[in-house]
């Protein structure tokens, strides 16, 4: 249903997401898990529209979508 290829994702000096790529499935639950600072929060806020600036690319029903804000995703 949603895939996220190549997510690159850098605030000044930190690199908080470097190439994320994963799929989320219709009717299937998705955990993100990883350590604290591992960027979870970060792809959570890019795929719900609060982060819009991002390298790579969010596909919704195989179509291209660049969400600018929460209201959007
Ligand atoms: N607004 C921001 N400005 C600068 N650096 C940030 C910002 N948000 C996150 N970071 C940095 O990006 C990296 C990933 O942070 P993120 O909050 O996404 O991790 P997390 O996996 O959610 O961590 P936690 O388990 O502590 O919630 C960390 O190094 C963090 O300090
Ligand atoms: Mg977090």
């Amino acid at each position: 249903m949603l895939t996220a290829n190549n997510i690159t994702k850098k605030f000044a000096g930190v690199t908080a997401l470097d190439n994320v790529s994963l799929s989320f499935l219709k009717g299937q639950v998705t955990a993100v898990i990883g350590e604290n600072g591992a960027g979870k929060s970060t792809l959570m806020k890019i795929l719900s529209g609060v982060i819009a600036d991002y390298e790579g690319q969010l596909n919704l029903n195989e179509k291209p979508v660049r969400f600018a804000s929460v209201r959007e995703a």
